[in-house]
């Protein structure tokens, strides 16, 4: 299971790369808009990432044509061989990934909140398809049922598309797209660091400690 952070801040990116667990990054406009004051900063943010971190680095356009979509697209890729090309789940954005499929480029379909979303997204050769659960769940639907009727249809018909949960709320979403087999998961760092920690451990660990500690050097 690949394991991404959701986040474009290069302190944060740093600091979770030295647990050898991180398998790539997702930002979104959000995201950057936190870390860079002006759009000409935006690929240079980027490129820095793509050098801290060995995996997919997903960078999202902004412009809602296929062309404006295609463009921003195959700038992006240039910027670092890392780069997928982040692009929401519109009739646009469809087409625009199977433009830039036949191109050779790495894609991640964004907002994806029905199963048959995922259908086209698959068919037009994205690399990964991101459901987002927690937004899903913040409505009062099930976000996890999502993922599991994506892993279902995407089984019956050996698509290629890599399952990558997102918009995670809490560890046991992660847990839980594990057991559905999504092949990634993306969290923010906060989530990230509360899955290494179990109260039983630093429990069982103080207690072995202490008895240690009772011994002569
Ligand atoms: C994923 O690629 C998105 O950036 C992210 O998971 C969105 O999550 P949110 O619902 O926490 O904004």
């Amino acid at each position: 299971m690949l394991i991404f952070l959701d986040t474009a801040n290069l302190e944060i990116i740093r600091k979770a790369k030295t647990s050898g667990v991180v398998d790539g990054i997702t930002t979104n406009p959000t995201h950057v808009s936190k870390e860079i004051k002006t759009t000409k900063d935006f690929h240079e943010l980027i490129r820095e990432i793509c050098e801290i971190v060995d995996g997919p680095v997903s960078a999202e356009v902004v412009s809602t044509d296929a062309e404006g979509m295609m463009k921003e697209a195959r700038e992006l890729a240039a910027v670092h061989r890392h780069v997928v090309v982040k692009i929401p789940t519109t009739p646009e954005g469809i087409r625009a990934t199977s433009q830039l499929t036949r191109e050779g480029i790495r894609t991640n379909l964004t907002l994806i909140f029905s199963p048959a979303q995922a259908i086209f997204v698959a068919k037009a050769g994205a690399t990964f398809a991101s459901p987002f659960i927690g937004r899903l769940d913040g409505l009062g639907q099930d976000g996890m049922e999502l993922v599991r009727q994506i892993r279902t249809i995407y089984r019956n018909y050996g698509f290629a598309t890599k399952l990558l949960v997102a918009s995670i709320r809490h560890p046991m979403h992660v847990v839980e797209a594990a057991l559905a087999g999504a092949e990634a998961v993306t969290m923010p760092s906060e989530i990230f660091h509360m899955l290494f920690n179990h109260p039983m451990t630093d429990l069982g660990l103080e207690r072995f400690l202490k008895d240690w500690s009772k011994l002569q050097s």
